[in-house]
Formats: structure tokens, sequence, C-alpha cells
């Protein structure tokens, strides 16, 4: 029987690796998303207060922000968006496809959701001042329960590739068993705060526009209350949302993350605070640059560091702590039918396994083809997480020296990294010749990095040139 592990060629981003590409594209992504489904509670906020206080007018600042959404929120937002699927459908298509099986249905709601929000911004923008207030308001109230439902939905999913729901799930399985994990709760209640803190934040840009100087001062004044609530009210969700995380993820968090992330986010929340505190006590000094600079700080020292963590602490799984990051399934899941697929690669190996791996290179014969085929094993299984240039995201060179011995590279193979012991890594069982030409590969490649980088990084990415490694062309 040909026993195949279903796995696809690697996306290989020279000098950044395919997971840094997703993580700029998903953290602008989350600045945009975040600023929309903010908003949606801020207009619902304002349209009730036009109808419950007689002020009309604020009607006319959710048609500004609307506008400026559309573009910010709904242009870029749906650019960005697909973007992280096609980016992530390249990097890891078994990882995607974890989730699409698992979720099926949940992804379709959510699309749904999309559609009504996409009609609702338009409905604001363009019924502004021609409907009665009150319709204004039912139609705002509608927008922001399909903007908040999106959240909820796409919180179930992002929870899930922390860590399914209840151990319980890998047993008895169900779509919501996996969708109300234990820190889900926690994660949407932070994302609807800083939500709030983010659309005050980038409502500046529409109310800086704002002419009348008691409407303007009154909006600013209530973003800044706004704002400054989501700050606070985040903070202690996201305390809380880290102490429901599991004792790998902890492990994860304490001992693999840069140390300054933590400085940074309460950096941002400071710096958000003390900006709310200024716009709140002279409205005037809001102006389309304090908007702009206060969304680049929420983005570069919250978001970025925020994300990042995120991605890190799920290691070395990718979703359902099934999935490894390197797109091998590493446990059983009998409620699903899944099966481990270590026994196979520990028996077999990838150059057996792998449905795309050229013929001659499954068998290779002299240093080139070994060298191809240690290429071809790195890029499967270790490239998803490490950059195999020289710089990038934890490039091998940090780990082994520029003269590293293959039989030392192999040892190493052979030991922790073999039977899964390394708390942040995947289990790597390997047979002799899977390990053999992927520590000859490193121990190579790592030379010729020394040696010159942008010459390294064209054989990673083209392969080996056949001439320098003693084969006839
Ligand atoms: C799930 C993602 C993931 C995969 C796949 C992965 N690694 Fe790692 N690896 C990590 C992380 C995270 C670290 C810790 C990096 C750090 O903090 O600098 C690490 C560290 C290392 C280290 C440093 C040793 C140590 O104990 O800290 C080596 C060597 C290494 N990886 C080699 C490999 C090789 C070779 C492969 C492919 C067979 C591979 N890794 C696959 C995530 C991964």
């Amino acid at each position: 029987m040909l026993e195949l592990i279903g796995l696809y060629p690697a996306w290989i981003e020279p000098g950044k690796g395919a997971g840094w590409m997703i993580g700029v594209i998903a953290t602008i992504h989350v600045l945009f998303s975040h600023a929309s489904v903010g908003a949606a509670l801020v207009f619902a906020w304002l349209a009730r207060r036009a109808v419950t206080a007689g002020q009309p007018q604020h009607i006319d600042f959710i048609r500004r922000y609307g506008a400026f959404l559309l573009i910010f929120s709904y242009v870029l937002g749906s650019v960005t968006g697909p973007g992280i699927w096609l980016a992530a459908t390249a990097a890891s298509p078994r990882g995607i496809s974890t989730l699409i099986h698992n979720f099926v249905w949940l992804w379709a709601t959510e699309w749904v959701f999309f559609l009504i929000e996409v009609a609702g911004v338009y409905l604001l923008v363009y019924l502004a001042g021609r409907v009665p207030v009150k319709t204004y308001l039912r139609f705002s109230t509608i927008f922001a329960l399909a903007s908040v439902s999106t959240l909820l939905i796409i919180v179930g999913i992002l929870s899930f590739m922390l860590w399914p729901a209840s151990p319980e799930w890998m047993k008895t399985g169900g779509v919501l068993t996996s969708f109300f994990g234990e820190t889900m709760f926690a994660q949407l209640f932070m994302r609807l705060f800083f939500m709030l803190t983010i659309a005050a934040v980038v409502g500046g840009f529409a109310a800086a526009k704002t002419q009348d100087p008691v409407e303007k001062a009154y909006i600013v004044r209530t973003l800044s209350g706004i704002g400054i609530f989501g700050s606070v009210m985040g903070t202690a969700c996201l305390l809380w949302f880290t102490n429901s995380f599991t004792p790998n993820a902890v492990d994860m968090m304490q001992t693999r993350l840069p140390s300054v992330f933590p400085y940074l986010m309460a950096a941002s929340v400071i710096v958000t605070l003390l900006y709310f505190l200024a716009t709140a006590w002279k409205p005037g000094i809001i102006s389309t640059v304090t908007a702009a600079v206060a969304a680049l700080v929420i983005l570069i020292l919250g978001l970025a560091p925020g994300e990042t963590a995120r991605e890190m602490v799920r290691k070395p799984w990718i979703a359902g702590e099934y999935m490894y990051a390197n797109q091998i399934i590493g446990r059983d899941v009998p409620a699903a039918g899944i099966k481990s697929e270590l026994p196979l690669l520990e028996k077999k190996g990838v150059l057996q396994t792998h449905p795309f791996v050229p013929q001659n290179l499954r068998n290779p014969q002299n240093r080139w083809e070994r060298l191809e085929a240690g290429r071809v094993v790195a890029m499967t299984l270790c490239a998803g997480c490490h950059s195999l240039t020289a710089s990038g995201l934890r490039p091998m060179k940090k780990y082994f020296p520029a003269d590293v011995k293959p039989e030392d590279v192999k040892a190493w193979l052979a030991a922790g990294l073999h039977r899964g012991h390394i708390a942040y890594m995947p289990a790597v069982p390997l047979p002799e010749l899977d390990r053999s030409v992927l520590a000859e590969f490193l121990s190579e490649s790592l030379k010729v990095q020394a040696a010159d980088p942008s010459l390294a990084a064209d054989y990673v990415v083209k392969g080996f040139p056949k001439s320098e490694y003693g084969v006839a062309k």
C-alpha cells in the first residue's frame, strides 16, 4: 500500500518566512476590523442619543465616520481579510483545512454577518438625514448586532486555534464543544473592549472634521470616555485571558516571548489613556495628525506584540492541538477519526511519504541529490517556524555555529526533537535517511550563509547548483 502524508509544496518567503507575511497582514487587518466593530457600537450609542436626547446632529458624525470606515475598514479590511486566507492557505494548507473541517457552517454564518455589515455601513452613510431618526436607530442597532456577531464567531475559531475547548472534545467531538473554549469568553470581551478603544481613536479622524465647536466637543469627549472605558476594561480582560491559558501556553508566554512585549503593551495602554485624557480636557487638540499618531501607537505597541504573542503561545500547534505548525498531525483525535501521523513519519520519513517530492530525491544517490533532499525535508518540517536563510523568523544560524558538522546536527535531531521533548517544537521523529540529509543540508547551508548570505538565500530558494556539488550538468 502506498503510504502518503497529505502534504503540499512549501511556501518559502526568503529572508522573512511565510509566518511573518501572515503576521503583518493579520496585524493590519486587526486594526481595520476592530475599528469597524467598535465603531458599530459607538454608532448605535450615538444614534440612541440622537433619539432619546433629541440630538439629530450626531447622525451627521455617524455619516462622516461611516464614510471614513468604508475605505479604512471595508476596502482595506476586505483586502487584508481575504489576504489572510490567501497567505494562510499558501503557508499552511492543512492548518486552514483543519479550521474548515471543524467550522464550515460557522464560517458560512460569518459571511452572512459580513454581508449584513457591508450592506449596513452603506445604509448608514446614505440614509443619514434621509430617514426618520428612529428608523436610523434601528439600522444602527442591526449593524451593531451583525458586527458583534462576526466577532463572536471568529473568536470561537481563534480560541480553538489556541487549544480546543475542553480536553473532552478530542474524545467526544462536537462543534459547540470546540467553539466554546476555555479562553473564548475572556478573549471575546478583551477584544470587544479594545475594539471600543480602537474605534475611539480612529473616530478622531471624523471628529477632527466636525465644524460646529459644541458638537465637536461633545463627540470628542464621548469618544474619550468610550476610549478610557475600553482601555481599562480591555486590560482587565487581557489579564483574565492570560490567566485562562493552559500550562503549556503559560510556559511559552514566560519563556519564549521577547521580554519587552509586556512593556510595549503596557506603554500602548498608558499612552492611549493619556491621549484620551488630553482630548477630553481640550477637545480642540484633536486633528488628523493626532488621530493618526494614536492609531499608529496602538498598532505598533499594542496590536503587533499582542497578535504575535497569541501566535506564539499556541506553539507547537497550529490548530486544535492536533495539527502541528509544520502540518503533521501529531495526535489522535478519536472523535474525528483522525490518527497521528508520527508513527508513519518515524518509519518512512518525508522523502517517501510527501506526494510532491521529485522521484530522484526519494532515494538520493550523490552529494547534490542529498543536499536537495535535505532541502525538501527542511522546507517541509522546519520552514514553517524557522527561516532557512540568514535573516527572518528564528533563523537556523541562531542555534548552530556556522561550522557545525553534519554529525552534530544529526545527533541533535536524534535527541529531544525526535521524541518531542522540546515543549515549543513538534516531535520530529525521522528515519535514518531523512535525518542524515536534513543534517547535511543544515550544515552546508549554514556554511554557505557564513561565507555569502545572499548566495545562501539563492541556494535555499532555487536549489543548490549542480556544478558546485560534484554533479555534471
Ligand atoms: C512549531 C514551530 C517549529 C517547528 C516546526 C520547528 N521549530 Fe525549531 N524552534 C521553534 C521555537 C519556537 C524555538 C525556540 C526559538 C527561540 O526562542 O529562539 C525553536 C528552537 C529551535 C532550535 C534551538 C534549540 C533549542 O532548544 O532552543 C533548533 C536547533 C531548532 N529549533 C531546529 C529545528 C529544526 C531542525 C526543525 C525542523 C525539523 C524545527 N526546529 C522545527 C519552533 C519550531
